[in-house]
């Protein structure tokens, strides 16, 4: 950046071919970084995983509208980010929340079995869940995706999977290493994973691509014509079939590139620091492993536990806690319980926890509904 000028990647000039380069190779780098063979993956950069969230969600509403019901339906899970949630809106009130892993699984078994409000289960639907859960850290199954696809009443249902928290401890080749049991879209988020830059992405599954090719919105860069007067129309990037550059097309305005240069650097950088997400997940994971038996061990004076830890179980398997790195992440979610038995408000242990240096997330619940911080 002190050497180069880098212009808008939106021209010709050679500062702007500059930028297109840069963008173009640090698209592939990033693929590459997360085990995504670019054959059958394509990467669009967005602002942050929201921002992919919403990209998906706004072009299934756009098709929505068009079909028989006037919406798609959506279903996510329990566990979603308030981000996978708000999609719900754009729904019509065709939306299902998932209680558990086991109704997912049933429903991926038989989808006639298990009410989700679906008035047609043919028709088209989008269903969300995040990788990771941000309560319990737990790791959501990543099957899922290739089960639908083998569903043979799912087959106008695609899946979202948010990886913005399960990408910063864990090696995402394990999420692509097969596009025929891969999500068709995943979303993630950069400074997650590195500390900077912010910016995030949505990979998309080739062959899933053409529903994203058909988005109503264009913007500055995603069309190559546009009329305005007399002759409304314009002919939208991306649209000429799967192998085609889909994320011309919904990569709206000019491009965070200054970002984007900055976001190979920090490939580079994590590569030289930590060798691979692998010794990441592995250091994490024991790290995860002693702050739990550590948490576990405190006592009051009394003999009192000091901290109440929580643990996913499933219910055909074994506790998990934090035992294995594919079904826990490196979270540990607990209350604080006080010498007479009570809960310690959450407000109060980020506030002594932030005074003693150590930096929590934390919230609650309101009856059934959540409070985040
Ligand atoms: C699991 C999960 N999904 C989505 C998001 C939203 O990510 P962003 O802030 O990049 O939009 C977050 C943010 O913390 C997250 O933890």
């Amino acid at each position: 950046m002190l050497t180069d000028l880098y212009g808008n990647p939106h021209s010709e000039n050679a500062p702007a071919r500059l930028s297109s380069n840069v963008v173009e190779d640090v698209r592939a780098k990033t693929l590459d970084f997360l085990g995504a063979n670019p054959e059958h993956f394509d990467f669009v950069f967005v602002a942050n995983a929201t921002a992919a969230i919403k990209l998906v969600g706004e072009v299934f509403r756009d098709l929505g509208e068009k079909t028989h019901s006037k919406s798609f339906w959506y279903g996510y899970h329990r566990d979603a980010h308030t981000s996978l949630v708000g999609v719900r809106e754009w729904s019509n009130n065709q939306s299902h929340c998932f209680e558990s892993d086991e109704e997912v699984e049933e429903w991926l078994r038989r989808p006639a079995t298990v009410d989700v409000k679906r008035p047609d289960r043919h028709s088209l639907g989008l269903f969300a869940y995040p990788a990771q859960s941000n309560l319990t850290g737990r790791r959501l199954p990543l099957e899922w995706a290739g089960h639908m696809r083998h569903t043979d009443d799912l087959q106008n249902t695609y899946t979202l999977l948010d990886a913005a928290a399960l990408a910063m401890t864990f090696p995402m080749s394990r999420v692509f290493s097969n596009p025929a049991s891969s999500p068709d879209y995943t979303c993630l988020s950069f400074y997650k994973i590195f500390g900077f830059p912010d910016v995030g992405a949505l990979v998309v599954r080739r062959e899933s691509g053409h529903i994203l090719s058909l988005r109503r919105y264009f913007g500055g860069g995603t069309v190559e014509a546009v009329g305005v007067i007399d002759d409304v129309f314009h002919r939208s990037k991306g649209q000429e079939g799967p192998d085609d550059k889909l994320h011309e097309g919904l990569e709206d305005g000019t491009l965070p590139f200054h970002s984007i240069l900055a976001l190979g650097e920090a490939i580079d950088s994590h590569k030289r620091l930590f060798i691979s997400m692998e010794v990441v997940s592995d250091h994490t994971h024991y790290l995860t492993t002693r702050l739990q038996q550590g948490l576990m061990a405190l006592r009051h004076y009394n003999g009192r536990l000091m901290c109440q830890i929580y643990h996913y179980k499933h219910p055909k398997q074994d506790d998990v806690s934090v035992e294995s790195t594919s079904r826990h992440g490196s979270a540990v979610a607990f209350n604080i319980i006080g010498y007479d038995g009570k809960y310690v408000p959450f407000t109060e242990v980020e506030e002594a926890a932030n005074q003693a240096g150590i930096y929590v997330r934390s919230g609650g619940e309101l009856g059934n509904a959540r409070v985040n911080r």
